[in-house]
């Protein structure tokens, strides 16, 4: 009978604990990526106002190669390309739109993508999409990548290879060896491609990202997307004005696709600008990652590490029921399970933002001994 596949397989999902279903936002907030808490902020606020008022549309009617390219669109580009120090930068409506075009579009039949294991979906998305050859690289391991280069250019492999991997893991919360895979890159001729994600608003010099200085640099291509720490949404591929060139006349989910609100370019200008205006709202956050660290550090969570805190919990179901009493006890807190990280490995995804205060987290840690005891 019709839709009787897709219910068997939501019984299946049901049945193995991975039906994912969608609950409200309720509880104080450990879950975001509003790590600045500009989503809702009267900065942003006025900004759309004033966009608003200056006669910026809503829609843009129409994708960016015909009637749909806004000066709001060129505006924040050239902004961003010149904020992060790149040579051009190009405006998507999400990051998992903007990964599906760098991956679709840069790397080409006879070239090589080495991707670190546990990079975003939306990379191995547009993997898909791309004719390259793929291989993942162990996690955080730049001697993996490396060694994957090699074996590939031994069988005979001529074309480029592309280094793949987040700055700051979205479910992980660690760094990137960026130094070490930079220098592996110019070693073996690799293009770089570093995914800002987590990273943007939050680290590096003046909240720009991990990536830093490496923005300059012909051999490398960044992404830094506005719905997480910029408090908006959209994301900007920043590199080498060919790679904007490229993605312009070859990116299908560029080309397909009805161009961005300007508004919400408009609002994304404003974002970036905070970035210098306000640094408090960064060094605010860095406090309360050290206190994360200090309250949390009995679940194993080690100092030095970002605001994206996994407690690691192993069994599905075990990070599902804790994430959930601690939601009951009002503190929005998810369960990460397979596949969004590997099996064995379903954890609480423990997110630090501007929402949370030092007496928050300190409860938290409190509610979450009792809850894991509770759950044991
Ligand atoms: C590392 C990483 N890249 C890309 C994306 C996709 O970005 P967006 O949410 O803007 O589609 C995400 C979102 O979760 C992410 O974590």
């Amino acid at each position: 009978m019709l839709l009787d596949s897709q219910r068997q397989d939501l019984a299946r999902l049901a049945q193995t604990g991975r039906l994912r279903t969608l609950a409200p936002a309720a509880g104080r907030d450990f879950t975001s990526n509003d790590y600045l808490a500009l989503a809702a902020s009267p900065r942003l606020a006025s900004a759309a106002a004033a966009a608003l008022a200056r006669g910026v549309p809503l829609g843009s009617g129409g994708s960016r190669l015909l009637r749909g390219n806004h000066s709001e669109h060129e505006a924040l580009e050239a902004d961003a390309a010149r904020l992060f120090g790149a040579e051009a930068a190009l405006f998507f409506p999400t990051g998992h739109a903007a990964n599906l075009a760098i991956f679709a579009a840069l790397p080409r039949a006879g070239d090589l993508v080495v991707h670190d294991a546990l990079i975003h979906a939306s990379a191995h998305d547009g993997m898909r999409l791309g004719r390259a050859a793929t291989v993942a690289a162990a996690h955080n391991d730049a001697q993996a990548f490396a060694d994957a280069i090699g074996r590939w250019r031994a069988g005979g492999g001529t074309g480029t290879p592309w280094i793949a991997v987040e700055s700051l893991y979205s479910m992980d919360g660690d760094r990137a060896p960026l130094a070490d895979l930079l220098a592996i890159a110019r070693r073996h001729d690799a293009m770089l491609l570093i995914d800002e994600a987590h990273a943007t608003g939050v680290w590096g010099a003046g909240g720009r990202g991990l990536a830093g200085d490496l923005h300059a640099r012909p051999d490398v291509v960044t992404l830094h997307t506005g719905g997480k720490a910029l408090g908006c949404e959209g994301a900007l591929v920043c590199g080498p004005a060919t790679v904007r060139d490229m993605l312009v006349a070859r990116a299908r989910p560029f080309i397909f696709s009805t161009a961005p609100s300007p508004l919400i370019a408009a609002v994304l200008r404003d974002a970036l600008r905070v970035l210098a205006d306000e640094p408090e709202r960064r060094t605010s956050l860095h406090a309360l990652v050290g206190s994360a660290e200090h309250h949390l550090a009995r679940f194993g969570v080690a100092p030095g590490g970002t605001q994206i805190i996994p407690v690691i919990l192993g069994d599905d179901a075990r990070a599902m029921q804790v994430a959930a009493r601690l939601r009951t006890a009002g503190f929005d807190v998810r369960g990460i399970r397979p596949p969004t990280v590997p099996a064995g490995t379903a954890r609480l995804r423990i997110a630090i933002t501007l929402h949370a205060d030092e007496p928050a987290i300190a409860a938290l840690g409190a509610a979450l001994a009792t809850t894991l005891d509770a759950a044991a």
